[in-house]
């Protein structure tokens, strides 16, 4: 147990030591885990840069919200560094819950993380006496490695607490809201659900789906504010409902941006959204054809003990600042059965977002994860 303890802990943090985020020093411990490619990253966000699509849709959200007889305040400058408490017991998520977890968090140390979702600050902003609110952020998860994921994004969170207790309009006011919204990002003939969820925080809890090229897509979710979470945001003699929607996933599907690492190419959001009219609809972002096939690596080592698979997608993160690298898949897991040693055996796929590319242009990068993995202790095959 404690070996396993000293392993882990091991595994990043001869990066970590030296860091200062936003210019301030951070105690470190067995909780650490973020690496140079995030830090280097933080607060780069890209709801804040004119044009850039993240900033359009967030412009459209608050154009339907300010539409609305309500008026809904804005935050989107909050710090991305939260508290444990505010990430997870303020809204609710129990001590174990799996969500919590370091292997999809980045830790700066047992107290601190950066906030994995705006519903962090839902609880603050509420106590600072706001009613209705719209709050927006860049946000942080460790998860695999394609053209969907990407381990920073943005989020949009909107609570609105409204209502008397006991009032029975919450729901349809919940409902109509964000149908409304929906109509207004996809078109009035957008086809679209309501599905049950479940959300700590929320209960009813529901998403919606929409209808978009051949399949169902979860595009937000939302439910009625636990009471207790009102109660912790000192309003706990009103009754209300939140949504929360990630961004990207929203500008993918309306501007046809097929792979997620195009938000971080500035040189080419740039040249196409330049001359962005206003109207979004109409709006297609063109992906160049990329003529070569990715080029394939697959690399097979015995795992050092506590070795998760998103620590393999955050030392090749970590390695491939140019985003070389379009998706990485777990193709093998084998444990020895005599030694009890477990493989994992990973293929790589490099293909730029903006232009193919050949073995000799990433060789260097495979070979530098190679060696990265050794360092932690993995046994190469
Ligand atoms: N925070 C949730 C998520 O990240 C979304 C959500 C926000 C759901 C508010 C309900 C209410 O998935």
């Amino acid at each position: 147990m404690f070996g396993r303890i000293l392993r882990r802990q091991k595994l990043f943090r001869s990066h970590f030591r030296n860091a200062s985020l936003f210019g301030k020093e951070y105690k470190e411990d067995h909780m650490t885990n973020l690496t140079p490619r995030i830090i280097n990253n933080l607060g780069n966000h890209k709801h804040r840069i004119p044009n850039h699509p993240i900033e359009i849709i967030k412009n459209e959200i608050y154009k339907y919200f300010d539409q609305s007889s309500t008026s809904f305040a804005k935050f989107e400058e909050l710090s991305p560094i939260v508290t444990v408490e505010q990430n997870f017991d303020s809204v609710l998520i129990p001590k174990e819950h799996v969500s919590r977890d370091k292997k999809d968090n980045y830790y700066i140390n047992e107290e601190l993380l950066l906030r994995a979702h705006t519903s962090a600050h839902q609880v603050e902003l509420l106590r600072k006496g706001e009613s209705s609110f719209l709050c927006c952020g860049d946000v942080y998860r460790r998860d695999t490695m394609d053209r969907s994921h990407y381990p920073i994004f943005h989020q949009m969170e909107g609570p609105r607490k409204l209502f008397i207790r006991g009032s029975e309009k919450v729901e349809n006011d919940l409902k109509r809201t964000l149908e409304g919204l929906v109509k207004h990002l996809f078109g009035e003939n957008v086809e679209y659900r309501w599905m049950d969820e479940y959300f700590p925080f929320t209960h009813p809890s529901f998403e919606i789906e929409v209808f978009y090229e051949g399949d169902w897509l979860e595009i937000l979710g939302c439910g009625i504010m636990e009471h207790r979470v009102l109660v912790n945001g000192k309003a706990e003699d009103k009754i209300g409902w939140a949504f929360g929607l990630g961004l990207e996933r929203l500008a993918m599907r309306l501007f046809d941006i097929k792979d997620i690492r195009l938000f971080w190419k500035s040189e080419v959001v740039q040249e196409q959204f330049q001359n962005f009219t206003g109207d979004f609809r109409q709006f297609k972002f063109v992906l160049p054809e990329r003529k070569i096939e990715p080029a394939k690596f697959d690399l097979a080592f015995w795992v050092p003990e506590g070795f998760h698979e998103h620590d393999f997608y955050d030392i090749a993160r970590n390695i491939d600042v140019e985003d070389a690298i379009e998706n990485v898949e777990l193709i093998d897991v084998f444990t020895h059965p005599k030694t009890g040693k477990t493989s994992h055996c990973y293929r790589t796929f490099y293909r730029g977002a903006l232009k193919g590319l050949q073995f000799k242009d990433v060789e260097h990068i495979d070979s530098a994860i190679r060696a990265a993995l050794q360092e932690q202790g993995a046994g190469l095959r």
